[in-house]
């Protein structure tokens, strides 16, 4: 399957010139037929279409295609319903009450809020380490991770800047100090190629709603097997113990996996969804999405370069994500100019910038409109 060939299973394409993945990512046609089959047979038969054997397998079929998304084995991957509650509980487990956590200042509330939380009631101390123009220096970053860190945290990708972190060098700088490296990559997996265990992390966890274009409501992380064996779940459910199905009230037991994390039920569709959305890019091929993504990136690039007045954030090293500034323009009002066009533009404005998301069901022609465009109204505005 070829990039070109899949421009039909998003039909709404046609509708908007859609630069807004960073944000909610598209859904292929295919996966809609799949959930829009999950919602109807689970509806209209319950367990007669829904059995016992199928709830275990949703999970499983789920896991099995994320460790092919993270090159791990299928074990070391525990589903969730967020990035939010994967963070969370994966903090809560891992029952730290003093020493430092190393992250940013300008991550996304996700990756920091957890820690904060923690700290309130410990002798945490949560180091954010500030951004130079929305970018963080990675020296500096690596300098903060000393003996006294526990845990380093990060994005893979910053959600606003689009700043690609490498993360191998920080997995050594952190280890060699004790630490672990817990890494949010909802805005790198998808059209990143991932190799968690040689990068060394220890937590990666992605969400569904982005670049794996999926609905939203699932997350899956990769836990180390040695991190994965050495803490307990601060939550549990009925799905804890190995055996999900034999209902003992009275003793509480693990499984002996990382599927310990998971707990309950779900929206069990949506995992249906995710499970489809990560087969689809597999077919695509990541490493195919990377190369098409950031031609893209590239192109879009040597545009706005061309356009007097815009000042681009994204470093060198980014992903599919490109935030510029405009100088001395009402940045609002051609945020409203672009979603008011006959095709309109959809994109994002964060802290009086627009953000761009380039994927793989975005053309050269999505990238002229845009820029053709953006220029028509700077001029008018
Ligand atoms: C870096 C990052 N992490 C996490 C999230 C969202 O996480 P959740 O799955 O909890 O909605 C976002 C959404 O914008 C994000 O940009």
């Amino acid at each position: 399957m070829a990039v070109k060939d899949i421009l039909s299973d998003f039909p709404a394409r046609k509708q908007f010139n859609y630069l807004s993945t960073a944000s909610i990512g598209l859904v292929p046609n295919p996966v809609i037929e799949i959930l829009k089959d999950h919602l109807i047979t689970l509806s209209q038969g319950g367990t007669a279409s829904f059995d016992e054997e199928l709830e275990v397998l949703v999970y499983d079929n789920l896991r099995k295609e994320g460790a092919k998304l993270f090159q791990c084995n299928p074990e070391d991957v525990a589903v969730f319903n967020s990035v939010s509650e994967a963070m969370n509980i994966i903090a809560w487990s891992l029952e730290i009450d003093t020493g430092k956590i190393v992250s940013t200042a300008i991550e996304h509330p996700v990756v920091t809020y957890p820690w904060l939380r923690i700290a309130w009631n410990t002798a945490v101390n949560v180091e954010l380490i500030k951004a130079e123009n929305w970018c963080i220096d990675i020296d500096e970053f690596l300098e903060k991770i000393d003996d006294q860190t526990k845990i380093v945290v990060l994005s893979h990708v910053e959600y606003l800047s689009g700043q690609r972190f490498d993360l191998a060098p920080i997995s050594k700088k952190a280890h060699e100090v004790g630490a672990l490296i817990i890494v949010d990559g909802i805005q790198a997996a998808g059209y990143t190629p991932l190799n968690l265990e040689q990068w060394n992390v220890d937590v990666y966890i992605t969400g569904s709603y982005k670049w794996l274009c999926a609905p939203f409501g699932s997350a899956i992380a990769y836990i180390s097997k040695k991190l994965s064996e050495k803490i307990t779940p601060a939550f549990v459910g009925w799905r804890t113990p190995e055996d999900m199905w034999n209902f003992d009230a009275v003793n509480l037991t693990f499984a002996s996996t990382a599927r310990k994390f998971e707990y309950g039920t779900s929206g069990y569709g949506v995992k249906f969804g995710l499970t489809e959305s990560i087969r689809y890019l597999q077919k695509l091929g990541i490493h195919n999405i990377a190369a098409h993504n950031q031609k893209l990136v590239k192109l879009l690039l040597n545009e706005l370069n061309t356009i007097k007045g815009i000042e681009i954030i994204s470093p060198s090293t980014r992903g599919s994500i490109i935030t510029f500034r405009i100088k001395d323009k009402p940045v609002q009002k051609v945020g409203q100019r672009l979603r008011n066009l006959e095709r309109p533009v959809e994109m994002s404005i964060r802290q009086e910038m627009i953000r761009i998301a380039l994927h793989f069901y975005n053309t050269e022609s999505d990238v002229a409109h845009f820029v053709e465009n953006l220029k028509k109204i700077l001029n008018e505005v």
